[in-house]
């Protein structure tokens, strides 16, 4: 029998069965989706889709890989193996970063009513997935975690400091948010597509922490069971957490414990409008002592600021949205624009303040909050819009 020609038999479960009517496909739907971030992986594709074609053989799965535009060309790997292999598909976002938002667009876009999602890299147990799918239906679980920390698991694939790391944030996840399971940051896990489809429009898309915000995002109470596994060492590439990871990392905890009034976006800005302040004040002292007038030596320390906020907010706070080449000079053009609003207003009251209470530092600080309101704002909305 000619599978791609054979016609799909309807279920009553369909939703718009009169509409699939004509369809043609496949009989056999995948019971599998494996969705996997890639950034910069384009070794670790072969061996991975070999691996699971082993572990997985006598399942119908998929693998959904969902690649930042990578600069070595991953996205053409997986393409070239999809072109040999249907169950195979890649997706390639532009402009984006960003595992957690990354593995979200996997999952929407699969196929099968379950879904793991792991790393490209070959580090978590593959070997895994076959007793998960198991588990998810014996234990009738919602979710499992291929936990690292179970009782006596390995983790050579951290140094000593990421796993001293790791245990802290996990012990930090632990005390602080109603988690079930011993390794809430494990990048490893199945789950429920409608769980996640349900939780996804208040699940962030930065950072690496996705399982950690399904946990604490369901509304429902999640039936969640583990399975111990051995994280391997990278052979290819390398990790791509760094301070700005961990920063959102927390950044989340507090979202969380705030009931998500302080956002990682928020604290972020908050973050960069410090240093852009210590930028600001900084300057003013300096022109100032070099004997500068106040109103001109104030519009410089402003300036100085705008660009160190706007190079840093690109790079971080709004990392998701950032403008390169050609839009990163527009994008300054823009925030500058947008910013001399503020800095006339800023240099007009805090001048107002200077004549009446000669003191520099206070009056820094009132020119740069008024410049940092308005600029918030005019960032979020517009310089660096959700497009
Ligand atoms: N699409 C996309 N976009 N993929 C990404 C991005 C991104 O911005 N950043 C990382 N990835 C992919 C990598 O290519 C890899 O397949 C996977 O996500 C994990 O990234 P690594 O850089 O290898 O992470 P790690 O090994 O340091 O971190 C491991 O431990 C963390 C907890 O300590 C992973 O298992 C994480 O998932 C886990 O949260
Ligand atoms: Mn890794």
């Amino acid at each position: 029998m000619n599978a791609a020609n054979s016609e799909i038999t309807l279920s009553a479960k369909d939703p718009y069965p009169e509409a699939c009517g004509g369809i043609r496909g496949e009989p056999l739907a995948p019971s599998l989706s494996i969705v996997i971030p890639t950034f910069n992986e384009i070794d670790n594709i072969i061996p991975l889709v070999n691996r699971l074609h082993q572990t997985l053989a006598g399942i119908e799965w998929e693998a959904i890989f969902v690649d930042d535009d990578s600069r070595d060309q991953t996205i053409e790997m997986i393409r070239t193996v999809s072109l040999r292999d249907r169950r195979v598909r890649g997706i390639r976002r532009i402009n984006r970063r960003g595992l957690a938002g990354a593995c979200i667009e996997g999952i929407l876009s699969s196929s099968a009513p379950i879904v793991a999602v792991m790393d490209a890299d070959l580090q978590h147990d593959e070997t895994c997935l076959p007793e998960m799918l198991r588990m998810m239906d014996s234990l009738s679980a919602d979710l499992i975690v291929a936990t690292r920390y179970s009782q006596t698991q390995h983790v050579d694939g951290l140094t000593r400091l990421r796993q001293a790391g790791s245990r802290f944030a996990t012990q930090l996840a632990q005390k602080l948010l109603p988690t079930q399971t011993s390794d809430p940051m494990s990048g490893f896990f199945m789950v429920r597509r409608r769980i996640v489809e349900a939780a996804a429009p208040r699940l962030s898309l930065q950072g690496f922490k996705i399982l950690l915000d399904i946990l604490t995002s369901s509304s429902q109470p999640l039936a969640v069971a583990e399975i111990p596994y051995d994280f391997r060492p990278r052979l290819h590439g390398e990790s791509k957490l760094d301070a700005t990871i961990v920063t959102e990392y927390f950044g989340l905890i507090i979202a969380k414990l705030t009931g998500g009034l302080v956002t990682p976006r928020f604290l972020m800005f908050c973050a960069v409008g410090s240093i852009g302040l210590l930028v600001h004040l900084s300057m003013l002292r300096f022109l100032l002592l070099d004997g500068l007038a106040f109103p001109l030596a104030q519009t410089f320390a402003m300036m100085s600021a705008i660009l160190s906020n706007y190079t840093l907010n690109n790079a971080l706070t709004y990392r998701d949205r950032r403008r390169h080449g050609w839009r990163f000079i527009t994008g300054l053009v823009l925030f500058s624009l947008l910013c001399s609003f503020g800095v006339f207003a800023g240099v007009g009251l805090s001048t107002l303040i200077y004549n009446q209470e000669p003191r520099w530092w206070l009056d820094g600080i009132a020119g740069a909050v008024i410049g940092a309101v308005w600029n918030y704002i005019t960032s979020s909305a517009i310089t660096w819009r959700a497009r």
